[in-house]
Order: C-alpha cells, then structure tokens, then sequence
C-alpha cells in the first residue's frame, strides 16, 4: 500500500480523572471529532507534513533538525516507533482535524494515533495493537515533553461505537461497554467551557509527582495499592497530599460504581458518581476553574443527572448526562450562567461514542 486516509478520534472521560498514572481505573469514550491524515510513502526516511488548520510545512528526517509547534507530534510518534525497533517508512502527510485544540478533548494525542495508524499500515509495520497506546504515550513523554498518563491514547485506538472502554491501567485490560445513550433517549451533552488553560502543564506533572511521592510513602507501588483510605491518609504528613490520595482512591472506586451501573443499564444512576466526581476535583485535586464549576452548577440546575469536568483540568469541557431533549435547556442554562458571570460564552454539542482509530479508505 502506498498511500491511504487514517483517522483517530479526540475523546471525552466519562469518568476516572487522574487515575491513569497511578495504575488506576479509567472509563472513556470516543468523540465523532477526529483527526485524520492523508498520507503516500516514499522511500527515502523523510517526512513532511501540513495541516489544514495550522500554520506551516513540517520536514524532518536523520541528520535535520526536529521540527517545532504541532509538528513535534508528527515527529513524536516516528521517533517512539524508531526507538522501539521499527522503521517507520518515509512520508508525506496532510493533517485535518475538528477537535478543538486546547479543549481537553485529546486532540493532539488523536492527531498522533492518526499518523501512527498510517505509518503502520503504509509500512506494514507488526505493531499489535495492544502495544500501540504505550508507543504514543513515549512519544508524548519521551519526545514531546508531557508526562501524560495511558488514558487518551488507548482511547483514541481502541474505543468502539456505542461503548465506552473501561480499562484498567495497570494490567491495560480493557472490556468495551455497552453505552447506547440514544436508545434510551439520553445524551452526553459536552460543554466546552473555552476557559485558557492556564498551567495546566505544570500543574498536570505537580500533581502526578505529589502521587508518586505519596505512594512512595506509603509503601505501595501505587495509589492503586491503598487498600484502606483512612489508615493511608493517617499516615501522610500533610494536608496537601491527603486530598490528592483522597481523590485518587475515591476515584477509582466511583469508576467501579459506574461500570457497575453501566453494566445493568442504569444509565441515569451514575449521574450522582459523576457529580462526586467533579466535587472530588474541585475539593480535594484541585484542578476546575470557576468557569468549569459554574458550567456543572448551571447543568445540574437546569436538570441533567450528573455533571463533571472531563480531561486533565484548569479548564477544558464538563460533560453532563442528560435526557436527550433536554440538550437545548441544559446548554441555553450554561449559557445564560456564563453571560451572567461575565464568562466568554460556552460551545456546546452532544457526544455520541464512536470508533477508534481506523482507515479510511480501502
Ligand atoms: C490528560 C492526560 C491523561 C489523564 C488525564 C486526566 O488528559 O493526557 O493521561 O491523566 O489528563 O485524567
């Protein structure tokens, strides 16, 4: 094969925030957003690539400098696939994408699932699939400079429609669960709250070094050991790190509770999980920001079940559950909450769980 389209979705976290990186659970789905990238091989070990919404041509290859801006994902993922022993042929790639940047819904991470379907499949590359959400999250860490978690990426490639994938970070089991919304006539309305994510970067590797250390303390290999909540926040030192381990293990229980409720059909009784799962986050993890809690508080008011923050945090998208008509009130809600409080004002669409990465074309 010589050239082809790919595309990866962007992706929303129906719950199980910051539990990633601490061997925990995690329960995504995947947005009808996506990247996708057109691509032909050539033989020579040199990439280039453009993208409809972003500025300039991105070219690099052995002995050239790597690129900058958003190219250093292209770069990122021929760089992880080159360190773990492959050869990833050379290509030409034109990049498009409508998940917002900046929102929280994991677009760079679904542009890089893209171009590592592509060069996979362009280059007959035997890359389980199993294996393909560690590669890009060393992309991430090792080349692009995040110490993001496994979360995004193994959603971008494995989430399946009409289900959202619960997986355990540890082991990176996954069981894909039924999550029809439309056949019982409810909806995940999306609300992208446009709040700048201010250090957010920093913030994110603080508040995974806090847990490292946390666990450290404690003597377990994660905070996905803490088997007995009270014992292990007796024997932390401070303030500080007691409501980081609390949100932690109180997290990874209300994952528990959700597939639990997922798996019996009782879609609407998780709504109350989700909106412990955004107190947790704003109490004890500290990382919403007055336009995500405004944006909760105005959903639960105008009636949706549950609302969260989704996503790494200080700022980004908050999703709620809602009947399926209820879509315009809720939004209008938000909306109205935002122009009250001077807020820029929300976008907002109602998201159906979709494919993972996949081609395009035959
Ligand atoms: C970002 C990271 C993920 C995860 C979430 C928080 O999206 O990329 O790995 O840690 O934040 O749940």
């Amino acid at each position: 094969m010589d050239s082809g389209i790919w595309a990866a979705p962007g992706r929303v976290n129906l719950i199980g925030e910051h539990t990633d990186y601490n061997d925990g659970f995690v329960l995504p789905f995947a947005l009808p957003l996506r990247a996708t990238v057109s691509a032909s091989r050539h033989d020579s070990p040199q990439w280039t690539a453009t993208s409809e919404e972003q500025p300039g041509e991105v070219r690099f290859g052995p002995g050239t400098d790597g690129p900058d801006g958003w190219g250093r994902y292209v770069a990122g993922v021929v760089w992880a696939l080159r360190e773990a022993g492959y050869e990833p042929p050379g290509a030409d790639l034109r990049i498009s994408s409508d998940i917002p940047v900046g929102a929280g819904l994991s677009s760079s991470h679904a542009l890089e699932c893209a171009v590592l379907t592509a060069l996979c499949d362009l280059g007959n590359l035997d890359l389980p699939l199993a294996d393909r959400p560690a590669l890009v999250q060393r992309a991430e860490n090792g080349y692009v400079g995040a110490p993001t978690g496994i979360m995004d990426q193994t959603a971008s490639l494995m989430c399946r429609a009409g289900h959202a994938l619960f997986l355990d970070c540890r082991s990176m089991a996954t069981e894909h669960i039924p999550f029809d919304l439309a056949a019982a006539d409810m909806a995940i309305l999306v609300i992208d709250t446009k709040a700048p994510h201010q250090h957010s970067d920093g913030e994110y590797g603080v508040r995974r070094r806090t847990c490292e250390e946390a666990a450290q303390l404690l003597g377990i290999p994660a905070l996905r050991d803490v088997t007995d909540l009270d014992e292990a926040l007796a024997k932390l030192p401070d303030e500080v790190s007691r409501k980081r381990v609390r949100h932690v293990v109180t997290e990874n229980q209300r994952v528990l509770d959700t597939v639990a409720l997922l798996r019996a059909g009782r879609f609407a009784d998780t709504g109350p999980l989700l909106t412990a799962s955004h107190a947790s986050m704003r109490d004890d993890y500290e990382i919403t920001v007055p336009e995500v809690d405004t944006a909760v508080s105005a959903a639960l008011d105008a009636g949706a079940y549950g609302a969260r923050m989704t996503g790494g945090g200080f700022g980004g998208c908050v999703l709620a559950l809602i009947d399926a008509p209820a879509a315009d009130r809720v939004s209008g809600a938000v909306a109205k909450a935002f122009a009250d409080r001077g807020f820029a004002p929300p976008a907002a669409f109602t998201a159906i769980p979709s494919n993972g990465a996949t081609r395009l074309t035959d």
